[in-house]
């Protein structure tokens, strides 16, 4: 399970707000896999938080793009990988190829959580220069 701290919010309340809910679907579909929930109700999470991840990186890559961030392509790669990886993952566990084994729900929780410590802080910095600099 992923525990929300201060560490979290990169000081922009529409994506701190996202991340949040990020970081529960996340721990919802951990919680259904740890309580042996049936197979429609994992698939459920999982698409869940796959459908909110999508929607999340649009939000946050236009954000960037109305602001000129200098380093939009970075990130439209590393969503891209993370985009595919999910997608993947899923659709290895809908063919019955695999159950989610340990190693996938580990992936996500640091991959969020290194993408939104990491690269997103570093956006939420410029985002915050640029929001000073428009009010003077
Ligand atoms: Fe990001």
């Amino acid at each position: 399970m992923i525990k929300w701290d201060d560490s979290w919010p990169i000081g922009i309340a529409e994506i701190d707000y996202q991340h949040h809910r990020l970081v529960d679907l996340t721990n919802d579909l951990a919680a259904a896999m740890l309580k042996g929930q049936g197979r429609a109700e994992i698939f459920n999470t999982f698409k869940n938080l796959a459908n909110y991840t999508i929607e999340h990186f649009s939000d946050e890559e236009a954000m960037m793009e109305e602001c000129d961030y200098k380093d939009l392509e970075n990130q439209q790669k590393e969503h891209e990988e993370f985009r595919r990886k999910l997608a993947e993952f899923i659709v290895n566990y809908q063919n019955g190829a695999i159950r989610i084994p340990n190693e996938v729900l580990v992936f996500l929780a640091e991959w969020l959580r290194d993408h939104t410590h990491g690269s997103d802080r570093k956006f939420g910095k410029y985002w915050q220069e640029q929001q000073l600099l428009k009010g003077s």
